[in-house]
């Protein structure tokens, strides 16, 4: 089945159940300033789980462009994307647990949808916590179906679905399909990767408040969600997404442009296919490339596809005419492609003209830089003022030369600029602001937060062996050999936010290397420093050598959340974590 069979029969399955089918929502919120972009189908539709009435009624089906970034650096792996489909049925106070779960399996078995045989499923359901009680009932509705207990495993906070921080939420029972080459074992296991989560049911009837306080809604709703790509992908048997019919016309194009192999340039492909599928829906919501917030990562997107363009060796204007295929590949469902069509193509010829002038010089600069070594902040800085280069991009060419980018230094260096070009215009200054928005200071401190949170509620042992900074997300890699439990991610991030509303003093000061030493001040491994050092401190709570920049007092980071904790290398653990949050899947 192609992912565009899929989409209808969804549709069709829950039209034949009494849903309306609604039009996807703009990927842009309305009247929600936590989210850049739609993450999840249920955002457009939250007035009406909390209680408003939808002019359609109280049963609907859709699919929802959505758009994700935490992940920006993994597109090009076989799960990642950053623009994505989801499918999703909703009740607004409607059926509840028995309908719903009963309609996802009949879907997911019957012959006359998937068809999927039930020896290679596998279904998780809440085991509570707090006033949210174990959800037995979901799971004895599973088991009335015909699934045996091995396969249903009861879970803590992956089973528990909320978009952000506060707002409807509620216990979710997650289905997995096995992609294995042997038989799915007898029972679930939930770190096994071969079993891939390819649906949620939320059983929306609780609401979070802003204090974290759980209430019941006045309705109990039922929001639930399917990654298109994902689903299209083990479907049809594939490893990815990429290779399903969603995406294999825009890789033809890019095959036929570069003259390339897609076997063997797999990576890059992927980043253009994605990138530029991604941007175009986001030109077609009218938006524009620039240097803040979404028009930022519009321009990381279709700079990022440029610069792998040039790696695969196209030497032509190639970017909007992926987008035509794009726009001739999607406009059925959402004819905002067309309709915006020359627009999109004159913005992406408009940006490319753009870039085109500065990358291949900056490129020429980036490779005197890394003959020499490791690439200082100011280098970074270089690349980025002059020739347009998002640090991101640059420590990505420099990953590929086996080279580093003192990051930090980069962000001092912005800094300073920073400082001088508002002095020199009063306030007038408008230039690349985007790789140090306020975003990524809040997040620059948050690191140092939640490396001494770390130690405090997990272990002393633990020391930091990375971190990075993307406007939307920090990453920080520690030593430390196991998984966090759920009770331990949730401790570090109370104890962040205890220490981010306890609204310290963050203070910087110049100190002999002995003296921070002394004082216990955290520094990176392996790192030369200087004899006299920039030492940062959060009131008492944390000290660290650091370039800096800061935020002046902790209550200006905002809520800490993690939203991913995975193993990195052998006995060294990362977590990704947001300030703005994201929905997770
Ligand atoms: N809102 C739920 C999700 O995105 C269905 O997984």
């Amino acid at each position: 089945m192609q992912a565009k069979e899929l989409k209808q029969k969804y549709l069709e399955f829950f039209k034949s159940k009494g849903h309306a089918i609604i039009p996807s929502a703009s990927l842009i919120p309305v009247n929600d300033p936590t989210v850049l972009f739609n993450t999840a189908g249920m955002q457009p539709l939250a007035p009406y789980l909390t209680g408003e009435k939808h002019p359609q009624g109280k049963r609907l089906a859709d699919v929802q462009k959505c758009l994700r970034t935490v992940d920006f650096e993994n597109i090009g792996d076989d799960t990642h994307h950053t623009f994505f489909e989801m499918l999703g049925n909703w009740s607004l106070g409607d059926y509840f647990k028995e309908d719903a779960i009963k309609w996802s399996f009949e879907f997911l078995t019957s012959k006359e949808w998937l068809g999927l045989p039930l020896s290679k499923l596998a279904f998780t359901v809440y085991k509570g916590e707090g006033d949210v009680p174990k959800d037995s009932e979901s799971a004895s509705i599973w088991e009335s179906l015909g699934v045996s207990k091995d396969r249903i495993a009861f879970l803590g906070s992956d089973n528990f679905w909320i978009a952000g921080e506060a707002g409807p939420c509620g216990p979710s029972s997650e289905m997995f399909y096995w992609t294995g080459d042997s038989d799915a074992p007898v029972k679930f296991d939930e770190e096994d990767e071969r079993w891939v989560e390819i649906w949620n049911d939320v059983f929306m009837a609780y609401n979070k408040s802003e204090d974290g306080s759980i209430t019941k809604l006045k309705q109990q709703n039922v929001d639930t969600g399917m990654g298109l790509e994902r689903t299209a992908a083990v479907l049809l048997g594939k490893k990815s997404a990429y290779e399903t019919d969603l995406f294999q016309p825009i890789i033809k194009k890019i095959v036929s442009l570069s003259g390339k192999d897609y076997e063997d340039n797999k990576k890059a492909m992927r980043i253009i296919a994605d990138h530029l599928r991604a941007a175009t829906f986001v030109l077609a919501e009218g938006l524009e490339p620039s240097n803040t917030d979404r028009g930022y990562i519009l321009r990381r997107l279709i700079r990022r596809a440029i610069r792998f363009g040039k790696q695969l060796g196209i030497t032509t204007e190639f970017t909007s005419l992926i987008a035509e295929v794009v726009v001739s590949e999607y406009c059925e469902g959402y004819p905002e492609l067309k309709e915006n069509k020359n627009k999109i193509i004159s913005e992406l010829q408009k940006e490319e003209k753009k870039f085109e002038i500065t990358l291949e010089k900056g490129l020429r600069e980036f490779e005197k830089m890394a003959t020499k070594g490791n690439l200082s902040g100011e280098d970074a800085f270089l690349l980025f003022q002059s020739y347009g280069f998002p640090l991101e991009m640059t420590e990505e060419l420099a990953d590929e030369r086996k080279v580093k980018v003192d990051a930090e230094q980069f962000f001092a260096a912005y800094e300073r600029h920073q400082k001088l070009s508002r002095t020199a215009t009063e306030g007038k200054f408008k230039g690349g602001l985007a790789d140090l928005s306020d975003e990524s200071v809040k997040l620059h401190t948050a690191t140092h937060l939640l490396n001494e949170a770390l130690r405090k509620v997990v272990s002393s042992d633990i020391k930091q062996r990375g971190s990075n900074i993307t406007p939307e997300r920090l990453r920080f890699d520690f030593t430390f050999d196991r998984k966090l439990t759920d009770e331990e991610k949730k401790a570090v991030e109370d104890e962040v936010n205890k220490v981010i509303n306890a609204d310290l003093k963050v203070v910087r000061k110049e100190m002999l290397q002995e003296e921070a030493a002394k004082l216990g001040a955290q520094a990176e491994f392996g790192k030369k420093y200087p004899d006299t050092v920039s030492v940062y401190l959060v009131g008492d709570y944390s000290i660290e050598l650091c370039g800096g920049p800061h935020v002046n007092s902790t209550k200006e980071i905002g809520h800490f959340k993690i939203v991913k904790e995975q193993s990195s290398s052998a006995g060294v653990r990362r977590i990704k974590a947001v300030i703005r949050t994201e929905g997770h899947g």
